[in-house]
């Protein structure tokens, strides 16, 4: 049985390479899509609580550092900015899906992410890609140009190849693919029919071997969008990163991104009982130029701190640093406190609840003895220090929760092995990495979403 032949191989059925198979199937190229979960698309069906946040309608394109975070936001602006929210709001109107905005540009569908899920599917569909789910990469091996060459000299009718035999692994620059510069060498849509079910003549050459659980594939071109390695029980995995090191491209340290942050147990005990209060506050890391700040809700949890505040600063949060949290946006409460004094007989918990919540004003008035008495009795200073410590709360938490509860994974490909309009790889044509397996990690609020549309579009344009 001959081995098939795919203008593009795509390993992730996930947002980028769903969309990505769909346009370049679209544009005319024979693709096949191979994911190994049970289930496609599972983390687009558990996003934004199972109403998938698409995209962000206050995305800059001109400015992606604002809301992407990476060695190199600049690099994700080229791509962005030829496929935008605008494009993606579009294309969810013509599948007649109903979508609201929820918050700061962020657009959810109303019923629900199966309705994004179809809609890819659906686009799929139109773009006569296959798709193998779910199926296994075993392996992937570069057919270096000259040994097929070779091989087909020898032999001007060959089998194909089997795994191992006359394939080797990459080696970018001394094997340098034949004939695969830039538009030579390469077939094109349109002429993939002459290639396919077999590795035909030297046009093959340069080709992927991708070996899966169904047997092996051949294709000109292969993309990895595999995705980052957070909620490992619904399929991540790091074979993105293992191909990237067999190419030998370097890496940018991955670690957990919008993610809760934990603190040591016992230093965290006097909060744990505020578990399941959610408050607006201002949450800031790092010193002066690289200070980061959000205004958004955050919620004590029995271990830590999370909602949408921390999980925005997980993303700058380093080892060691510590958060400094105003629990009181907007309020003076010095002068507030000291005003009350002037007024009141109330202990303080019931003062201060009128300007934070009560659990808050409770828990917080009883970790010192200077605040357990009515406020006209507080000394100046205790008020001082309670409305500092409240405005002011430096903590350093001990960790996260890591890649479990992480929404996505910071780090990945780094950028700089990567072209910026087409994601394909500098030494090693052919290869191409979308999504979140790349070092560009968008904020929280459909900002990773729209990075896996925009560079799936870049790709397929490029393919
Ligand atoms: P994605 O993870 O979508 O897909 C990767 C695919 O590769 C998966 O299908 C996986 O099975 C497959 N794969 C992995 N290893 C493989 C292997 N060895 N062999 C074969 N296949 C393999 N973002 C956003 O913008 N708005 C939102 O509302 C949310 N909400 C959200 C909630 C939760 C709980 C999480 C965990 C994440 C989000 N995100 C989000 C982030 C968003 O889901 C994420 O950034 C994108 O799905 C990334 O798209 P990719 O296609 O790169 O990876």
């Amino acid at each position: 049985m001959s081995t098939p032949f795919f203008d593009a191989v795509i390993i992730g059925a996930g947002a980028a390479g769903l969309f990505c198979a769909a346009q370049a199937g679209q544009r005319g190229l024979k693709v096949l899509l191979i994911d190994h979960a049970d289930k496609v698309a599972e983390k687009i069906r558990i996003s934004g609580g199972g109403r998938c946040n698409f995209t962000n309608r206050e995305l800059d394109v001109r400015a992606p550092h604002k809301h992407f975070v990476g060695q190199n936001p600049q690099f994700c602006r080229s791509a962005l900015s030829r496929y935008t929210p605008a494009d993606f709001i579009a294309l969810v109107q013509r599948h007649g899906i109903a979508f609201h905005e929820k918050h700061k540009g962020q657009l959810f569908a109303d019923r629900s992410a199966e309705d994004i899920i179809a809609m890819l599917l659906a686009e799929c569909a139109d773009g006569r890609v296959e798709r193998w789910q779910p199926c296994g990469v075993k392996s992937v091996v570069f057919l270096a140009a000259e040994r097929l060459i070779a091989n087909q000299a020898a032999n001007p009718h060959p089998r194909p190849l089997p795994e191992g035999e006359g394939a080797k692994p990459a080696q970018p620059i001394a094997l340098a693919p034949l004939g695969r510069g830039r538009g030579e060498g390469h077939p094109r849509p349109g002429n993939s029919q002459a290639l396919s079910g077999f590795i035909a003549d030297a046009e093959s050459a340069g080709s992927y071997q991708i070996n899966t659980d169904r047997g092996p594939v051949l294709a000109r071109s292969l993309v990895i969008a595999t995705g980052g390695l957070s909620i490992p029980k619904i399929g991540a995995s790091d074979l993105g990163y293992r191909l990237a090191q067999q190419f030998k491209l370097p890496l940018v340290e991955r670690r957990p991104g919008l993610v809760p942050l934990t603190f040591d147990g016992a230093e965290w005990a006097p909060y744990a009982q505020l578990a399941g209060l959610a408050l607006p506050v201002e949450i800031s890391t790092g010193a002066k130029k690289e200070r980061m700040a959000f205004h958004e809700d955050l919620l004590f949890t029995h271990r830590g701190l999370s909602g949408p505040a921390v999980l925005q600063i997980s993303s700058y949060w380093r080892d060691g640093q510590p958060l400094a949290i105003d629990l009181a946006p907007g309020v003076n409460l010095g002068e507030a406190l000291r005003m009350a004094k002037a007024r009141s007989r109330k202990r303080i918990a019931n003062e201060l609840a009128t300007l934070v919540p009560t659990r808050l004003a409770e828990a917080w008035a009883s970790t010192d003895a200077d605040w357990q008495r009515p406020i006209n009795e507080a000394a100046d200073k205790a008020l001082a220090r309670l409305a500092e410590r409240l405005a002011r709360w430096q903590l350093t938490p001990t960790g996260t929760e890591g890649y479990k509860k992480a929404e996505v994974t910071l780090g990945g490909v780094d950028t700089r092995a990567l072209s910026q309009q087409s994601m394909e790889c500098k030494s090693q044509p052919g290869l191409y990495f979308i999504g979140e397996v790349v070092d560009v990690t968008g904020w929280l609020g459909g900002y990773n979403f729209q990075w896996a549309w925009a560079s799936g579009h870049a790709c397929a344009q490029a393919l």
